[in-house]
């Protein structure tokens, strides 16, 4: 039976790849570890590439601690080229990207020479990407450059069978594609961020501290003023305690006179013995406002029924006593009323001076 061996033609990254950097340590020209994944390098997607590599990728895919990386081998008759010589293909294979594409003439490995695939042209006029060994050396990880290829081209560049991960890897390659960041990735920036936030000084902290606190205490002091304004009222609708009530003249003849009674919570009466006295509006049982009846002659509160005669006082209903009086007096020919000194009746003191006005 003839020798056959088997060759890799197609070599692509499943997803699940925790960039672990084995696979470029193991073949640098065929794998390139970036940021977030690792991707097939675009030359490494011909087969006439792969082929020569077949023990370095096979070493790879073994080395692949998630096993993501996946081949396609076909059948070649004849013994494998690299059949006794495997350690010095790995030798090749693993020796740095920057030597391998400088094409070294040390090289065990053949790598095809010459101008790239034209269909690949654009793209690797636009993408640059950089080994782990230069990422080692300090210099930038990976360059992505905006594409000049647009996306369609290189999906139908890599052709129709493409695993979709070489496509992805190839638009990412070409920097036509920039992964979002992964979880990972924003939970090490976070701790970036808190590392540099640990790195203030003591005092820097304090005066943040000082900082914050004083913006809290700021929004709740004009809250809290804002609701007192708004709870306190601007004016105060009690009236003034004294007031003029017109002039004597203006009470000629004996009578209940309401033109203060709504303002001041007062009736002035004209008493039949020609007394002027100044009457509260404030029923002595619950506080209602009773009503002045001319035809009966009293005053009737509408909550409870009592009754007072035109004196104040009481005659029928709950209230327990006389209407009160203000304090009056004569401002010249004004009569003054003061509310904030009351007579009551059955204290005795409506003979008192100032509770009623001699006319
Ligand atoms: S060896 Fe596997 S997990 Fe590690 S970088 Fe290569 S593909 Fe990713
Ligand atoms: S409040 Fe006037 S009778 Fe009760």
């Amino acid at each position: 039976m003839a020798e056959t061996h088997q060759e890799i033609v197609k070599v692509w990254i499943a997803p699940g790849c925790i960039v672990c950097d084995a696979c470029e340590t193991e073949c640098p020209p065929v794998f390139d570890v970036q940021e977030e994944t690792c991707v097939i390098r675009p030359e490494a997607l011909k087969a006439e590439f792969t082929r020569p590599l077949t023990p370095s990728i096979i070493a790879a895919a073994e080395g692949c601690p998630v096993e993501v990386i996946k081949f396609e081998t076909v059948e070649v008759p004849g013994p494998a080229p690299w059949a006794g010589k495997e350690a010095q293909a790995a030798e090749a294979a693993a020796a740095p990207a920057g030597a391998a594409h400088a094409g070294a003439a040390k090289k065990a490995v053949t790598v095809p020479q010459g101008p790239p695939d034209p269909r690949w042209a654009g793209l690797l006029t636009t993408a640059h990407t950089t080994t782990s060994a230069s990422r080692s050396a300090g210099g930038p990880s990976v360059e992505l450059r905006p594409a000049k290829v647009p996306a369609e081209a290189i999906a139908s560049a890599l052709g129709k069978d493409a695993p979709p991960d070489a496509r992805t890897a190839a638009m990412v390659g070409s920097g036509f594609v920039r992964p979002r960041p992964s979880v990972v990735e924003r939970i090490r920036a976070r701790a970036g961020a808190l590392t540099q936030t640990q790195g203030m000084t003591r005092r820097q902290f304090n005066v943040a501290l000082a900082v914050a606190w004083g913006a809290i205490i700021a929004t709740f002091g004009t809250a809290a003023a804002a609701l007192q304004s708004f709870l306190v009222p601007k004016v105060t609708k009690e009236p003034p305690s004294l007031f003029r009530a017109g002039k004597l003249s203006d009470y000629p003849n004996p009578g209940v006179y309401e033109q203060f009674k709504g303002s001041q919570g007062v009736w002035i009466v004209r008493l039949r013995d020609n007394s002027l006295v100044a009457v509260s509006t404030i029923c002595t049982h619950l506080g209602c406002i009773p009503n002045w009846l001319p035809a009966d002659q009293k005053f009737k509160c509408p909550c409870h029924g009592s009754g007072f005669y035109m004196t104040g006082v009481n005659f029928e209903g709950p209230a327990p006593r006389p209407l009160e009086r203000y304090k009056v007096a004569l401002d010249g020919e004004y009569v003054l009323v003061d509310k904030s000194v009351k007579f009551r009746q059955e204290l005795g003191q409506w003979t008192l001076p100032g509770a009623y006005l001699q006319v």
